[in-house]
């Protein structure tokens, strides 16, 4: 069969300036250390605002700590003038490894669609950044269509033009599990995760699809991560919530203990 490795990424959204993320980041490692975590067997991937990046990138280096570094967002565009926004130019040279792309929070307050995903996953592979590619379902478009409908032509209009063989994460989040202690049962996530998989398959081939990791996200917890982690299609968890208390995310991360 096929590994991956999984991957336990949390998203801060707009918490944390960058005296409580260097705080965070530093418990966080020290609690792992303690648990006597094997840092090998999950990798770990913080995704703070803009604002904190150069503090936690100083002390992931300065304390050798194996996180990956990401950012919420970015530009479509290299540097020039935008007012506000961020490049993926910059992100790299910050050492940032990924960014997350077309979360349903940047769809809906910012107006995003699939055109705008799919520059901005562009305007990242470009940068040599990992994009993380979001997609999910709202609680009408459940009802309308089922679960995997929109998500599934969310993804296949991001992956148009995606070299075969780049590196990329895709997180399932539907909407209506974010952030609202409801998650997706684990079955009905592997469904959707399974039916994205095929989509990797059919737009970017069999390596892409057997290498690329599908996440879950919405409302995971300590308590629910195994149950998503025993499913064949899902290799990774995208966490919000759960992400910015250090006792919660060690033991999101230690699912396996
Ligand atoms: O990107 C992660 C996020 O949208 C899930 O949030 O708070 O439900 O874990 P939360």
């Amino acid at each position: 069969g096929v590994t991956r490795t999984p991957l336990i990424a949390g998203n801060w959204k707009m918490n944390l300036d960058h005296l409580q993320a260097v705080a965070l980041v530093q418990k966080l490692h020290w609690s792992l250390k303690d648990a006597d975590h094997d840092f090998d067997s999950v990798d770990v991937t913080v995704f703070p605002p803009f604002t904190d990046l150069r503090s936690v990138q100083t002390l992931l280096d300065a304390d050798k700590i194996p996180f990956g570094l990401g950012a919420q967002d970015l530009s479509v565009h290299d540097s020039g003038a935008y007012t506000g926004e961020i490049s993926g130019a910059f992100l790299s040279k910050l050492s940032v490894g990924s960014v997350i792309i077309g979360h349903s929070e940047r769809r809906d307050y910012h107006a995003e669609d699939d055109q705008v995903v799919a520059a901005k996953t562009q305007a990242a592979l470009k940068n040599g950044l990992v994009p993380v590619i979001c997609v999910g379902e709202t609680s009408e478009d459940l009802e309308k269509f089922g679960a995997s409908a929109v998500p599934v032509g969310q993804l296949e209009v991001a992956l148009e033009n995606v070299p075969a063989d780049a590196e990329i994460v895709v997180a399932y989040e539907p909407v209506w599990a974010i952030g609202s202690g409801q998650a997706a049962t684990p079955e009905q996530a592997q469904d959707v995760c399974q039916k994205l998989r095929e989509v990797i398959r059919a737009k970017l081939g069999d390596d892409a699809a057997d290498k690329t990791r599908v996440l879950y996200g919405g409302s995971v917890k300590s308590d629910n991560i195994a149950s998503f982690m025993r499913e064949p299609d899902i290799d990774g968890a995208l966490v919000g919530g759960g992400s910015l208390k250090v006792d919660e995310f060690s033991s999101i991360v230690r699912f396996k203990s």
